[in-house]
């Protein structure tokens, strides 16, 4: 199936309400079901969801606030979750092995001890996360802290995040998983095929997020100007104007639009590329006492490296199907495949072993926010600005990441992001030492 752009309107996901609150906690329970739902206009589509729609609820947490979420897995598979670029203890992490089976509930802890910045929380089963990710269990993890909110950047209804990701549909509404995800033609906002989203003239946050499992989508506002923020981490440390934003799956960026430059009357299309994504359509004037100040926060100053790493992500496509390989080795739970001290600083040269056959692939590191030092020995682009832990390696190339482990210790995975290729066994294990 195909879809009509800009037909439906994009919902925002509904921010969850915590069942219980105390002084320095906030309680929150999310059922993982099986749930149909009218994502084409008129077809119904079995998914997996958190709760009841295709990006799950938001969770908003506060710095120094601890969460507690307790899942309960009515799916009629084993799931986890993991929160993506969460700063959490490694047996909250969402471990691969670590797994909710079909009727059981887990707790996971999250302290939040990290400043703002979009995170997302989502499946990350052995060898099943892509297709659970695929078939919904995404959404949408924010962290705020009181120094952001003093910033004045645009907030409640003018703070909108929203996942762009990719499916393909057969003729009944099923989403096909398994063939060619460059097949994957409907592109999805917020779970809603290239739809509409009505604005007021005035300046909104909006925090993009690819949720697609394997896909780099390059976002262009017809040329006007987004003004990026923040990168995966949080606040970058001066806005930064931008015109084209390239966004492998799991990062994050957040860009505020300020519509007050257009008439009411105004559409202006996000697209990938040739192909629409979203539209904004300008439909109403509003009061904006908003700003975008010249300085948002400085990034913090990593202590000088100590340990030099080479890691190459890369694929054996003598096997069938392919085998994904970290340093020539697959995936396995039971192995780490590197020790880090605790309180060091290393820097990471990453290499995209798949130079010949032209792979992309990209880098996600638990745990840590990171800083992209370069690109084959040439400065980051804006893309790689700010606190990252997911980057884009385009085929053959390779990315330097400096990052600081500070205070837990345990195991934490690190991998290939194009979540078919993590699937296939593109990750390895870190273990954090005294
Ligand atoms: Cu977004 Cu290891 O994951
Ligand atoms: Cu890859």
């Amino acid at each position: 199936l195909t879809n009509t752009p800009f037909s439906v309107r994009m919902p925002v996901p509904p921010v969850l309400q915590p069942v219980v609150s105390t002084n320095d906690v906030d309680i929150y329970r999310i059922d993982i079901r099986h749930t149909n739902l009218e994502i084409l206009p008129g077809v119904s589509t079995p998914t997996f969801t958190y709760g009841n729609q295709l990006v799950g609820p938001t969770i908003r947490a506060k710095t120094g606030r601890r969460v507690l979420i307790r899942y309960n897995n009515l799916l009629n598979r084993p799931t986890n979750v993991h929160l993506h670029g969460g700063h959490v203890e490694a047996d909250n992490d969402g471990h691969p092995m670590e797994l909710i089976q079909p009727g059981q509930t887990r707790w996971y802890n999250y302290p939040n001890r990290q400043q703002g910045a979009t995170l997302w929380y989502h499946d990350h089963s052995h060898h099943t996360e892509a297709e659970n990710v695929y078939r919904g269990l995404h959404g949408f993890y924010l962290i705020d802290d009181d120094s952001e909110r003093g910033l004045r950047l645009p907030r409640g209804d003018y703070d909108v995040p929203i996942m762009i990701r990719d499916a393909l549909f057969d003729a009944d509404g099923a989403m096909l998983f398994g063939g060619n995800p460059a097949e994957r033609n409907v592109i999805l906002a917020n779970g809603k095929p290239q739809p509409y989203f009505p604005v007021a003239a005035r300046k909104y946050r909006f925090r993009l997020l690819n949720g697609a499992t394997e896909r780099t989508f390059n976002l262009s506002l017809g040329g006007e100007e987004m003004t990026q923020i923040a990168s995966d981490g949080g606040l970058l440390p001066a806005p930064v104007p931008r015109t084209g934003i390239r966004l492998s799956s799991a990062e994050r960026v957040e860009i505020v639009v300020d519509f007050s430059r257009y008439p009411v009357g105004t559409q202006l299309v996000l697209s990938d590329g040739a192909t629409p994504v979203l539209r904004f359509d300008v439909v109403r004037q509003a009061a904006d006492s908003s700003q975008v100040p010249d300085l948002l926060r400085a990034l913090p100053v990593l202590p000088a490296a100590t340990v030099n790493r080479n890691v190459t992500l890369s694929f054996d496509i003598a096997a069938f199907p392919p085998v994904g390989l970290v340093d020539g080795k697959t995936y396995d739970p039971n192995r780490a495949d590197l020790q880090v001290k605790r309180g060091s600083t290393e820097i990471w040269t990453i290499t995209n072993g798949d130079g010949q056959f032209g792979f992309p692939h990209n880098f996600h590191m638990h745990l840590v926010q990171f800083q992209v030092l370069d690109r084959d020995g040439q400065p980051p682009s804006l893309d790689d600005a700010g606190r990252k832990d997911t980057v884009l390696i385009p085929a053959g190339t390779s990315v330097r990441v400096k990052a600081h482990f500070t205070d837990y210790l345990g195991r934490y995975v690190y991998h290939c992001h194009f979540l078919e290729h993590s699937s296939l066994g593109m990750m390895a294990q870190m273990e954090i030492v005294p």
